[in-house]
């Protein structure tokens, strides 16, 4: 029986990832853990315990690991890369201060931990297409020497402690759920929320800026397959290269516009994001995922970009219906 507790459950990731996970273990409980001002509402708080948990708050993690005897820990918390830039101590209280306090928790506790990686974990002298997963991690962001450090951190605490770590490096993740907070990628969600509304979209990356990036549900299967995955066949554990696609902004506006002809793109570059997003690689190899523990992204630019348009559609239709009190 599995008792999962997700750490940053309403983000973007966490308020899926939850969803997805109470619907998959049905036996035990998935615990939606938030901080104050970000409280679940809706389906996610009905269906299933919520507690709030601050991952700075050591006290808090413990109380809810004891409460419902967890045995693996989703750590979701992070200040994305934008905005960890802005507040480059707050990200790293948050992403490695918030680690070490998990992972000496699942030591005691004997939790598995999955906390997520990016492509923000390298920098400009990683190669940059077709990255290894190997390589040279330099990153020159805050975010990004967080990652580096989480995923040192959780290699270490697998090997010295016998902690079950395992951690993905995510794309950029494209959804309609609930928006991403301060990331470089977000313009690849924002975007199509401008051409739902009929709006003309700024974007502030460079055309010709290629990132990869990933479709939510491939993201999710990716979260729950790594923890899934036969220990015995894991040479890497902190962190796994994946994914599923890589675009610039051209690209993305063009199949956009297959849908919504009248959809209008400017550029007005804004220097932090480009910045960043110059540092990271255009593309991931993740040929040591596909072999270790058969990772295979299903979704496609494409497809995609159908689904993005007709759930936002429906979700903004809604929300015009039924404005929030
Ligand atoms: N989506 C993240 C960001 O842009 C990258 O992992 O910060």
């Amino acid at each position: 029986m599995k008792n999962i507790l997700i750490i940053g459950a309403t983000g973007q990731i966490g308020s899926e990832l939850t969803m997805k996970l109470r619907k998959e273990y049905t036996q035990g409980d998935v615990v939606a853990g938030y901080i104050k001002g970000a409280e679940p509402k809706g389906e996610l708080l009905e269906s299933g315990p919520s507690e709030e948990v601050d991952i700075t708050n050591t006290f808090q993690i413990v109380q809810a690991v004891e409460k419902y005897n967890i045995d693996t820990i989703y750590n979701l918390a992070a200040l994305l890369s934008a905005v960890a830039e802005t507040k480059p101590q707050l990200a790293w209280h948050i992403g490695v201060g918030g680690l070490y306090n998990v992972l000496e928790i699942a030591r005691e506790k004997k939790c598995a931990v999955f906390t997520p990686s990016s492509i923000g974990s390298f920098g400009p002298s990683t190669p940059h297409l077709n990255t290894p997963q190997d390589t040279v991690q330099r990153p020159t962001t805050m975010y990004g020497v967080t990652k580096v450090t989480g995923e040192l951190l959780s290699d270490y605490y697998a090997k010295r402690f016998g902690v079950d770590t395992r951690s993905v490096r995510f794309p950029g993740i494209i959804s309609y759920v609930a928006p991403p907070g301060g990331g470089t990628t977000d313009y690849a969600v924002d975007i199509y929320y401008s051409a739902v509304k009929g709006e003309k979209f700024y974007c502030p990356i460079k055309a010709g800026t290629f990132m990869d990036m990933m479709y939510m549900p491939d993201a999710l299967r990716a979260s729950i397959e790594i923890m899934e995955a036969d220990p015995s066949k894991l040479v890497h554990r902190n962190s796994f290269n994946i994914s599923a696609m890589s675009f610039d902004p051209e690209m993305i506006y063009s199949i956009i516009k297959k849908f919504v002809p009248e959809f209008e793109m400017e550029y007005k570059v804004d220097p932090l994001r480009q910045a960043i997003a110059d540092s990271w690689p255009d593309s991931l190899d993740d040929s040591c995922a596909r072999e270790e523990w058969g990772w295979k992204a299903k979704y496609d630019l494409d497809f995609m970009t159908k689904d993005m348009l007709a759930h936002l559609k429906v979700k903004l239709a809604n929300e015009i219906e039924t404005p929030a009190i």
